[in-house]
């Protein structure tokens, strides 16, 4: 079954997975895509997107000479992710536009539980800040632990606080977002990030299609 949004509303697509997995690359790809087909496409990212959630970025992922609790970690992302919907989100999935969003609220479910928050925390905080406004679609690029070490190496030194944590803070990550993938079949697919670019991009718009050609029927 698919997931049906609202009729009017635009498609909420959010991309998510461990570093190096290449979403930022899949999600201009397919940003490119959807605007050649006529399209009007959001392209954004979490935590970020506007200037205030932006301002709450640069917080969470510079090296500060503490480690927040979990418990802040959870509030902070999910305070950039309220300014986020509000401001950005919302208003252009009432205009009918595809938001295409580099990482969203299944980020907190993986990241901070296995960074030890509370699992009844994130649920409290994902039905007050995200509401009714979870994803149509997510595409969760999977990558095994020793692909992801080998992306890293290329990429070359760590880019935030969150890179720079252990292998098995990781492994806790990906296990966390498979298991959300399990319980939620309607709305995320898993994608093998091994694939090359074109084949993630083809199997992306599969799945997109899909679903836009029910909210066109
Ligand atoms: P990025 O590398 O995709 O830009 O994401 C920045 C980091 O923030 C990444 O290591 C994952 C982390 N993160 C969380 O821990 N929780 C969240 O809710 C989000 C959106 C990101």
């Amino acid at each position: 079954m698919v997931t049906e949004a609202p009729p009017g509303r635009g498609l909420f697509i959010t991309l998510e997975g461990g570093e190096g997995a290449g979403k930022s690359t899949l999600g201009k790809a397919l940003a490119g895509e959807l605007v050649d087909r006529g399209y009007e496409v959001v392209l954004t990212r979490e935590p970020g997107g506007v200037a205030a959630a932006e301002a709450i970025r640069d917080l969470l992922l510079s090296e500060q000479p503490w480690r927040w609790s979990p418990l802040t970690e959870v509030l902070l992302f999910s305070a950039a992710r309220s300014e986020h919907l509000e401001q950005l989100i919302r208003p252009a999935l009432r205009d009918g536009k595809i938001v295409i969003c580099d990482r969203f609220a299944d980020s907190t479910r993986a990241y901070q539980q296995a960074g030890g928050a509370d699992a009844s925390a994130i649920d409290a905080l994902e039905t007050l800040v995200v509401s009714a406004d979870m994803p149509d679609l997510t595409l969760l690029l999977d990558l095994p632990p020793e692909a992801r070490h080998a992306r890293l190496v290329q990429r070359g030194v760590a880019r935030d606080a969150f890179e720079t944590r252990s292998d098995d803070f990781h492994e806790r990550a990906r296990a966390a977002f498979l298991a959300i993938a399990e319980a939620n079949p309607d709305r995320v697919i898993v994608m093998n990030a091994s694939n090359s670019p074109e084949q993630l991009l083809k199997e992306s718009m599969e799945a997109i299609s899909a679903r836009l050609a029910v909210r066109a029927s």
